[in-house]
């Protein structure tokens, strides 16, 4: 493993431990941001704490882009660039105490190098990039096969199914089914793995472009609702998929 590969690796590998101490403390500090739908604990912005140290210590120079403590632009994406998401899917942390991942991806110069996406509770580590491929677990893995959207699942946001504003109920139809995990690195794992024919959700930086990185490696799409290359500013319309799933979803979307 590259040294940059094997250092981040161990660091989300000792965040999702401590995640996993902290999981059933009784006295867990939960706040709202926006709303009440949306959440942040303590161990979000603890986990981003302690990511951040150990990028600071590796690397002084690097800028970094993250959800929580006020680190949610960046608007110089020259050299190296880390994102994070230190819980993906606080909801499901807080209700499920599973379904949630740890994320980082590196750019460098505005280009996807590495992405990681940790399953904490499942177990499950994705991490590649184009130099080397994508790993799941240690095993290198496969591209998916390109299947169409009537030969797989999609992943759905429920408020986007709900609104139906881009044919969100058509898209449903046209697939075998859908899913709603309520974290975006479950759902782009599942893309990676061939468990999904595509995914559409409203989604920020820090969700998108840890497993977009893995996606893009292996052959999948993804894009903005309306087909622009994601702009890594601000929260964006996501379609992802395999190329045929893809470009099936736009056409729906854009109808
Ligand atoms: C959220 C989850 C969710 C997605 C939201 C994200 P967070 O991330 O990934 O699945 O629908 O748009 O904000 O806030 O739990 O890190
Ligand atoms: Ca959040
Ligand atoms: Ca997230
Ligand atoms: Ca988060």
């Amino acid at each position: 493993m590259q040294e940059i590969v094997s250092e981040i690796h161990s660091w989300m590998i000792a965040a999702g431990e401590k995640i996993k101490e902290n999981l059933n403390k009784e006295s867990l500090i939960v706040e709202t941001k926006s709303g009440r739908k949306d959440l942040v604990t303590e161990l979000d912005k603890a986990t981003q704490d302690f990511l951040i140290e150990k990028i600071q210590a590796f690397d002084p120079e690097a800028k970094i882009l993250g959800e929580e403590n006020g680190l949610d632009r960046l608007s110089d994406f020259s050299g190296r660039v880390f994102i994070i998401d230190p819980i993906d899917g606080t909801m499901n942390f807080v209700l499920e105490k599973e379904n949630f991942c740890i994320m980082i991806a590196v750019y460098e110069e505005g280009q996807g190098r590495f992405g990681f996406v940790y399953n904490v509770m499942k177990n499950e580590f994705l991490w590649g990039g184009p130099e080397i491929g994508v790993f799941c677990n240690g095993k290198k893995i496969d591209p998916p096969k390109d299947i169409a959207l009537e030969e797989g699942l999609i992943g759905l946001n429920a408020p986007m199914l709900m609104h139906n504003r881009h044919h969100e109920v058509e898209m449903s139809e046209r697939a075998l089914g859908v899913r709603m995990t309520g974290c975006a690195g479950i759902e782009l794992i599942a893309l990676v793995l061939g468990q999904r024919a595509g995914y559409i959700s409203n989604l920020a930086p820090w969700d998108y472009a840890p497993g977009g990185i893995l996606m893009e490696t292996l052959g999948l799409k993804m894009a903005n609702i309306t087909g622009e290359e994601l702009a890594l500013d601000g929260r964006e319309l996501f379609i992802g998929g395999t190329p045929t799933a893809f470009q099936e979803l736009l056409t729906i979307a854009n109808q």
